[in-house]
């Protein structure tokens, strides 16, 4: 009976290799519910590759998520919830709003429309200026609160920075009331201060610190 042929054991050449480079990543995942590319920046930038932060792109959520409240606790809630109900996944939103002290606490919660339905950051920008023209008293504050759901448990988070509103605009960083928001104790307007700085004493960057101490603690 004739053997069987034994096939010589092939040997695959070096460059007909194919390696499978997997990368598990232990980093906790969390989305952040904002289409704010600014702000994604900024609290990635923040975050500094400790955790790995989704974009709603991401996850393939490309709708408007309503931010129907009338404070700003409210809005960051509304959106971490409308995210976490929908997807399930562990997420965080911010609202952010400038008060200023003179004209009671406004724009506050209506910060992104102060001027009007689809206005721009230049058209609130020009209203604040005209509201605040001969105001002597111009203090006002940013606040954030970011509003953190994991396994369907609600932690929020505020932070907050006093400053003055200035004259006129001032340096082209940043985004939004940045070039009219001189922060306590500095001579430069958000919008003339490095990322790193702002990042480092604004009241996102406040909020997001105090968010990253609670997520050490999980
Ligand atoms: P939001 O509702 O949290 O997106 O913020 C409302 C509005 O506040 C934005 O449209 C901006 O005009 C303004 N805003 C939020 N964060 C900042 C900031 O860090 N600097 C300047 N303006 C901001």
């Amino acid at each position: 009976m004739k053997q069987k042929e034994v096939p010589e054991a092939s040997v695959i050449p070096e460059n007909k290799l194919i390696t499978f480079n997997f990368q598990l990543s232990t980093k906790m995942k969390l989305v952040f519910a904002t289409n704010n590319k600014h702000k994604l920046k900024e609290v990635k930038e923040i975050l500094d590759n400790q955790f790995e932060i989704l974009s709603l792109k991401d996850i393939n959520c490309f709708e408007e998520i309503p931010e129907t409240q009338n404070t700003i606790t409210g809005n960051a809630s509304q959106k971490a919830h409308y995210v976490y109900d929908k997807y399930k996944i562990n997420c965080f939103a911010d609202d952010t709003g400038l008060e200023i002290e003179t004209l009671n606490g406004e724009p506050g919660v209506y910060s992104a429309r102060y001027a009007g339905k689809n206005c721009s950051y230049e058209d609130n920008v020009r209203k604040v200026l005209k509201k605040l023209q001969g105001k002597t008293n111009r203090n006002a504050l940013f606040r954030t609160v970011i509003s953190l759901i994991i396994d369907g448990k609600e932690h929020k988070f505020e932070g907050i920075i006093k400053g003055e509103i200035t004259k006129t605009k001032k340096g082209s960083e940043g985004f939004g009331y940045d070039p009219i928001f001189l922060p306590a104790g500095y001579e430069k307007s958000f919008a003339e201060l490095p990322a790193n700085e702002k990042n480092r004493i604004s009241h996102r960057g406040l909020a997001t610190q105090k968010l990253i101490n609670f997520l050490k603690t999980l």
